[in-house]
């Protein structure tokens, strides 16, 4: 049998603690499922963590196993896909720098996400070289990969576009060495936080990818319901409610009957979460399974990221010969 060669992947998150569910379904379920069909390139990206969090670095080699437990327990393969810690790919850096020399600092100042977040961010002081080159640094993790598609969230279009750019300009002054990435949408099951509003570990209505059956259990009862059902018998309206939306996520099948049973007022709130619970419980088992395995195994964590980060220094180091040849440094 002939295997043709797989197109390739990177992609990238911040070690910025845990993980929860929406991160699991916005982006990490994604990467689990093209681990089959492309040859994937998975960064804990402890670099750009710097870029907003240099002035405390105190938990972020902590962060790191974390989020490689979290990726590992989500059901990403070590034997299947590359994953490594930017840093120890020093590669990465030097591409970095290259690629700075032909990088217009007006490009960086006009990506929409640059200006943003300099405001979103007030508090902090980012007006550094580090946080302006952040979208060029991801530029650099994307190219030394020579990626062809890059799984990331709406919100990372514009740093694709300035990849492209910028690869694009590379190649104009010294050959054609990387190819030009494109991002590739991850699929977003919409999954609102326990209260309703958008999951964020800052609203503190996140359920962590950890979260243990009894930690379920109780996260499903403190969501929000629909408020005008008093008793058991007043319809309901599903569309208001947190655990329908759950419902939608996790048990897709039985949502005609969950909303009919509902405006019906034939089921309970109290039952209707636990049928919930239940769900979520069997769906996140799996992941419980395996990250009992490493917490168990904490040696296995730490070899899968150091044969990891080897083998991407490996294929980066191949690139930057090239990217050097090019450039006759
Ligand atoms: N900027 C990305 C984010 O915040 C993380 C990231 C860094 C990344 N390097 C990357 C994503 C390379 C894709 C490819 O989500
Ligand atoms: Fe929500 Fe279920 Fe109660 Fe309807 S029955 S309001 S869907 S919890």
């Amino acid at each position: 049998m002939v295997t043709l060669p797989r197109a390739r992947i990177m992609s990238g998150m911040r070690p910025t603690g845990r993980l929860h569910l929406g991160n699991y379904l916005g982006a990490l379920e994604n990467w689990v499922r093209l681990q089959d069909e492309y040859e994937c390139f998975f960064s804990i990206v402890d670099w750009h963590a710097l870029t907003t969090g240099y002035e405390d670095t105190s938990a972020i080699r902590e962060d790191i196993r974390e989020m490689a437990v979290d990726w590992l327990s989500a059901g990403l393969d070590p034997d299947r896909s590359t994953f490594y810690v930017q840093s120890r790919v020093k590669e990465v850096a030097e591409l970095h720098l290259l690629l700075s020399m032909v990088t217009p600092v007006s490009w960086l100042e006009r990506v929409p996400t640059y200006k943003d977040q300099l405001q979103q961010l007030a508090g902090k002081d980012i007006n550094t070289y580090g946080f302006l080159g952040y979208p060029l640094l991801q530029t650099a993790d994307i190219a030394i990969f020579k990626a062809d598609f890059v799984p990331v969230g709406e919100d990372q279009l514009p740093h694709l576009e300035l990849a492209r750019e910028v690869v694009r300009r590379f190649n104009n002054f010294y050959g054609p060495v990387f190819p030009e990435p494109q991002a590739q949408l991850n699929q977003v099951t919409m999954l609102p936080g326990i209260d309703g509003r958008k999951m964020s570990k800052s609203y503190g209505n996140d359920i962590g990818l950890a979260a243990t059956a009894e930690e379920i259990k109780g996260r499903v009862d403190l969501m929000i319901t629909d408020p005008a059902r008093i008793r058991k018998s007043d319809p309901g309206h599903p569309e208001v409610c947190t655990v329908h939306s759950f419902h939608g996520a996790f048990s897709r099948e039985e949502l005609p009957q969950i909303e009919a049973d509902c405006r019906a007022g034939t089921i309970g709130c109290v039952q209707c979460k636990r049928n919930l619970a239940g769900r979520l419980q069997a769906a996140m088992a799996p992941l419980q399974e395996r990250r009992r395995f490493y917490l168990e195994n904490p040696g296995r964590v730490d070899e899968v990221l150091a044969a990891g980060s080897e083998k991407a220094r490996r294929v980066a180091a191949a690139t930057m010969n090239e990217v050097r040849e090019a450039m006759k440094i």
